[in-house]
């Protein structure tokens, strides 16, 4: 018998203000920038975007995925013993949006009647901007194989609207924000059981510049530009590489092949790389999980947002294995096979 990380259950959650292509391209053109809805679906696949109000924050969005995730798996916040929080969008510069949002599960136990909540466990951030979620969960499933962690809360989640640059067309129109969650629990089995199957992540930070926000907090003041920058193409161009050879790294440590994927999850940045990765391991669109179109790249928090809705509108089913991959800032990238 061979201890294995399973996914207990799903959750996700959208900010109320959804933001259409047209509502953006109105207010670029009322900067004198042009675009257009056809050039946004056709270069990238997005329609809509979700922005959180003022005052709303990463830790509120992981909160309600993570009520959500706790009650599709039957569990309380007392059951959980991790919480690891990928995000590049923190509350705060300290402490971890983990730390905050396990404070915020407690108290909403502890108003729900329960007599202790989720304090106590360990709770952490992991920082690797659009790949942060599989990093989360390669440490989580780590982790959970070797029985420092027994129930953990994996959680994607990301304000990037508060570090778009509304005056920059190449990238104001990609981003949004948003938050999922995902609860591993240990089981043990010979190996045809639910859990994950491998993990595989990667970074290379000779990259680093093509998609970054290099400004940080120093002497009080925000130094250098706290807005997202990137080269479009560099990342495009590269993107695609990688994630065909983190696929067929994952898929070679769990000794599978493409032909045993069930569904492709993969961060949802741009249709076009998704498609053209999908191409490459020769899985037909359908069996892919396309949700860019409703809330565009939320980064971390894509491809729980996405495997949410792939498990929740049940065309992921219980045995089926699936592939999530993702690549952002770094540069990073990596993937995770498991079986439902
Ligand atoms: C950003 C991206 C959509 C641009 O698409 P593209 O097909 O490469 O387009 P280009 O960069 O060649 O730009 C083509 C033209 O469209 C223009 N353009 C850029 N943004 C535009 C917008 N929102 N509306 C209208 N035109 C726009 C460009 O300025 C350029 O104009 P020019 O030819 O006059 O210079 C694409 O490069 C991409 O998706 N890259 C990866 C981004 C990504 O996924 N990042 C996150 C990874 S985690």
């Amino acid at each position: 018998m061979t201890r294995f990380a399973r996914v207990a259950g799903t959750g996700s959650y959208l900010p109320p203000k959804k933001v259409a292509n047209q509502d953006l391209v109105a207010q670029l053109t009322a900067r004198g920038l042009e675009s257009s809805d056809e050039w946004i679906v056709e270069r990238t696949g997005i329609r809509f975007r979700h922005f959180a109000d003022d005052g709303m924050h990463a830790s509120d969005l992981a909160f309600e995925a993570s009520r959500r995730c706790l009650s599709a798996a039957g569990k309380k916040a007392q059951d959980v013993d991790l919480i690891i929080v990928a995000t590049s969008t923190p509350d705060m510069v300290f402490p971890s949006t983990a730390s905050i949002l396990q404070h915020k599960l407690t108290e909403a136990a502890l108003a729900d009647g329960d007599s202790v909540g989720a304090a106590g466990g360990a709770a952490f951030d992991v920082q690797a901007v659009c790949s942060g979620f599989v990093y989360a969960m390669s440490v989580a499933n780590a982790m959970i194989q070797t029985g420092a962690a027994q129930c953990a809360l994996v959680v994607g989640a990301e304000v990037f609207s508060r570090i778009l640059d509304f005056n920059d067309r190449t990238t104001c129109v990609l981003f949004g924000d948003g938050a999922g969650a995902v609860l591993l629990e240990a089981t043990a089995h010979d190996g045809d059981g639910p859990g994950v199957l491998a993990t595989d992540i990667h970074a290379d930070g000779k990259h680093r510049a093509i998609l970054c926000t290099p400004g940080t907090v120093a002497g009080g003041a925000v130094v250098g530009s706290p807005l997202l920058t990137m080269d479009g193409q560099a990342v495009f161009k590269l993107a695609v590489g990688l994630l065909e050879n983190t696929a067929r790294a994952v898929l070679e440590k769990a000794g599978k092949t493409e032909a045993d994927v069930d569904w492709l999850v993969p961060h949802q940045a741009n249709i076009r790389i998704m498609t053209s990765t999908a191409k490459k391991l020769k899985l037909p669109i359908e069996r892919v999980i396309v949700t860019v179109d409703q809330h565009g790249n939320t980064s971390a928090a894509s491809i729980p947002l996405a495997f949410d809705h792939g498990v929740r509108t049940g065309q992921i089913k219980p045995g089926q294995i699936v592939l999530m991959e993702g690549v952002g800032g770094g540069f990073t990238w990596g993937s995770a096979l498991l079986r439902l």
